[in-house]
């Protein structure tokens, strides 16, 4: 196949290089367009067409139905590893030797006390306030706690800012918890692994000792896992073009927390979730919101459903079906949440309208079903996607920086008014 491609404006002919992945992907590297056509540009709404940078962390081909991070398959790593060496994977490369892991972890447990001024923010939040928002700030409020995290030239700050971040970012998930339920405020307990401890400071209260249930946390363990990083997504591309200004990481973290947040995004477990609720509290009517999906006049969406890359099936949605199901056997739990939802994909996978569009179950259709039968609360769903996709964001911001990336600035197709002169208020109609 020829290393170049051709693009013909207007009688003239341009060349650009053909680069080609390691998966064989070929791109088109356009970096000379505007200055070679005198102005030209792509227009690519959503960039659904557009790679916005080179990466070696995550793979996946949406026509296969494969995601891999650094190499290695998401199924063997939800079946062999665990969430904490997956991190490790993804942030440096390789999965970690016993020593490795065994530093990393305590580095973690060594940044998991914040600051007690903290407190005074999260106080300064209503009850309800939704623990995104919360997360979000408090996030970026770690930055005046930890200035030195801003440097993000020398690796060893940025090494400090990633074991903090790891440390610090699940108590504030916690605290933003409890800040909803109104009890107090947990600490990490060192005592325990990464994610018994989670589960410890989202449900611990001091009148009662917390039992640790290890096949909750081997099914948050897996979980979690599953969403640890994604490529390009909406969040991680916040991160990488927040990042690529020289914001810190927390700042950078911040605002991927913000773009997860959106119902479109990461949003979506809690509005499956609610929208199954819906369906059970309507009698389990299935077809008719079918129907309303499909209706182009309701804004109804089959939330759960649909992918911008996955247009066979999204490989987590399997896994997570099958953890479920495992889940609540194991639990004695039956949620009618989830025969709804099984249903609801039986019947859409059937309908020319899901098929045409190649819309099928994704990550959020059913993880909601886990996080129940966990204990946790719908508007807290979100905040579990974002603990596990840290790690991912971590890992794509640390990419960018140590890859000298420019700042991500687009251009645009202007369609405003053209030149026009300025009217003192007395002549305006
Ligand atoms: C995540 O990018 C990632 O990798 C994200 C993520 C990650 O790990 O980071 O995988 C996590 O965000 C998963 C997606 C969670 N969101 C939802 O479940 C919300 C419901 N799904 C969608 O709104 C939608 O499917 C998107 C946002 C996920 C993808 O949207 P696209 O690729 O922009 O597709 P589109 O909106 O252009 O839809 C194409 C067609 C349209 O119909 P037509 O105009 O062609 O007639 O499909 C229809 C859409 O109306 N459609 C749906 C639908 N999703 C798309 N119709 C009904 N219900 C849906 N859920």
């Amino acid at each position: 196949m020829s290393e170049k491609a051709i693009l013909e404006v207007d009688g003239k002919r341009y060349e650009f290089p053909i680069l080609r992945g390691t998966e064989n992907e070929i791109a088109i590297d356009i970096k000379t367009l505007r200055g070679a056509t005198n102005g030209i540009i792509t227009f690519d709404p959503g960039f659904k067409n557009t790679g916005s940078c080179k990466s070696a962390i995550t793979f996946l081909d949406g026509e296969k139905g494969i995601l891999r991070y650094r190499g290695y398959s998401i199924e063997s790593l939800a079946k062999e590893s665990n969430f904490l060496e997956v991190t490790y994977l993804v942030i440096f490369g390789e999965l970690p030797t016993v020593e490795q892991f065994k530093k990393f972890e305590n580095d973690i447990k060594e940044q998991s006390l914040l600051n007690e001024e903290m407190k005074n923010i999260i106080d300064g939040f209503p009850k309800v306030a939704h623990p995104m928002g919360m997360l979000s700030s408090l996030t970026s409020a770690l930055t005046a706690f930890n200035p030195a995290t801003v440097d993000v030239t020398s690796e060893n700050n940025m090494y400090d800012a990633v074991v903090k971040l790891l440390g610090k970012f699940p108590v504030l998930a916690a605290w933003a918890h409890s800040k909803n339920k109104g009890t107090p405020l947990n600490y990490a307990d060192n005592s325990l692994d990464y994610i018994s401890n989670i589960m410890q400071m989202l449900f611990k209260v001091p009148t009662s000792q917390y039992k640790i249930n290890p096949t909750a946390v081997k099914a948050l363990d897996q979980l979690l896992i599953l969403h640890v990083d994604h490529e390009q997504n909406c969040s991680t591309s916040t991160v990488r073009i927040v990042g690529s200004s020289e914001a810190g990481l927390f700042a950078s973290i911040a605002a991927g927390v913000s773009a997860l947040w959106g119902r479109l995004h990461g949003g979506a477990n809690q509005a499956v979730i609610e929208m199954l609720d819906e369906i059970q509290n309507d009698g389990g009517d299935v077809e008719k919101y079918i129907l309303k999906a499909k209706d182009k006049s309701d804004s109804f969406r089959l939330m759960g459903f649909g992918h911008r890359v996955y247009k066979n099936f999204d490989p987590r949605a399997r896994i997570i079906k099958k953890a479920a199901d495992a889940l609540l056997a194991e639990l004695h739990v039956s949620d009618p949440a989830l025969e709804i939802a099984k249903h609801l994909e039986e019947v859409a996978l059937k309908d020319d309208y899901f098929v045409q569009r190649k819309l099928y179950p994704n990550v959020d259709f059913y993880s909601g079903i886990i996080y129940k039968a966990l204990g946790i609360p719908s508007e807290m769903f979100t905040v579990m996607f974002a603990i596990g996709r840290l790690p991912g964001w971590i890992a794509q911001w640390k990419e960018m920086r140590l890859g000298g990336e420019p700042i991500g600035r687009p251009r645009q197709l202007y369609i405003g008014h053209t030149e026009r002169d300025f009217k003192n208020i007395n002549e305006r109609a």
